[in-house]
């Protein structure tokens, strides 16, 4: 069982300062286990917290307390220079690619700049290759590679980011609601290529989300959180057919116009 984990979170808490100077728990002592290969699911209504927990996992912000272990490794405390091999295997996919990713940078150079960071190829022609398959990956043409990040739709910049993403074959992909900017149709292939992804790479991914009828079409198992804490942990198929937490079945029949997609 416990190979199967690759992250694990414990008692996890992270406090805000806010503007009157109190202080905002909004990670209140959260526990969560990710699986090798499954597409984890954290949803919860906006601010409970989902964000400042993925960025506690990825070391991107600092715990007030708990530990996270990473292929049984503990992490929490690691210098950022005991860090950097983990840097590699945990890598984000954001909400706004046009945001994340820099305007004045042709795809080519985008798609480039981690290998070119962690100094994975020595021959340029080694590095052109992994650029075109990482493309083939996430079904853009070659021709994308001279142009800039605004001369895309939302849904391909999306594609450039997770490409970008995946480059350096990372273990873990948090995907950050990831698909919420787009619309309904662009939404649907992406989580298409996301899951076409978990089974080319083997990938594990903490699939974030507000929303409901989005994680059911996605994920392996669901957390639900609620102010700062998880309320209820289930296999997707389990959740949507037996919430048990109150909260759930509030969340669920509040989404209830979205429901069946996957699991009938
Ligand atoms: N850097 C920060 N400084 C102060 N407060 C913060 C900071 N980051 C987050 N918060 C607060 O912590 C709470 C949780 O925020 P978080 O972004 O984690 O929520 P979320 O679940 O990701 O919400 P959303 O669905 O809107 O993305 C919110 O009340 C937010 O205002
Ligand atoms: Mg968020």
């Amino acid at each position: 069982m416990k190979d199967k984990v690759i992250l694990s979170a414990s008692h996890i808490k992270k406090s805000f300062r806010t503007r009157d100077k109190k202080s905002f728990l909004a990670v209140n002592d959260v526990s969560l286990d990710i699986y090798r290969g499954e597409t984890l699911a954290l949803v919860g209504e906006s601010g409970c917290g989902k964000s400042t927990l993925a960025r506690v996992i990825m070391r991107m912000i600092d715990a007030d307390e708990g530990s996270i272990a990473f292929e049984g490794n503990e992490i929490s405390k690691l210098s950022e220079r005991a860090l950097r091999p983990y840097r590699r295997e945990m890598q984000m996919v954001f909400q706004d690619p046009a945001s994340s990713l820099d305007p004045r940078m042709k795809i080519r150079d985008i798609i480039a700049e981690p290998l070119l960071a962690w100094k994975v190829y020595d021959s340029k022609s080694r590095l052109d290759e992994r650029i075109s398959e990482l493309l083939d990956l996430v079904d853009l043409r070659e021709d994308c590679l001279d142009r800039y990040p605004h001369q895309f739709s939302g849904g391909q910049r999306q594609r450039i980011g997770i490409a970008r993403a995946i480059a350096l074959d990372p273990k873990l992909l948090i995907c950050d609601e990831s698909v919420s900017a787009l619309d309904v149709c662009v939404q649907a292939q992406i989580l298409n290529l996301l899951k076409s992804l978990k089974q080319q790479m083997g990938l594990t991914c903490l699939f974030i989300s507000h929303d409901l009828a989005v994680v059911n079409f996605i994920a392996d198992r669901i957390c639900v959180m609620k102010n700062g804490q998880i309320c209820e942990t289930e296999e997707a198929s389990l959740l949507y057919k037996n919430p048990k937490h109150e909260y759930t079945k509030y969340l669920l029949a509040s989404d209830l116009h979205f429901l069946p997609s996957k699991n009938n």
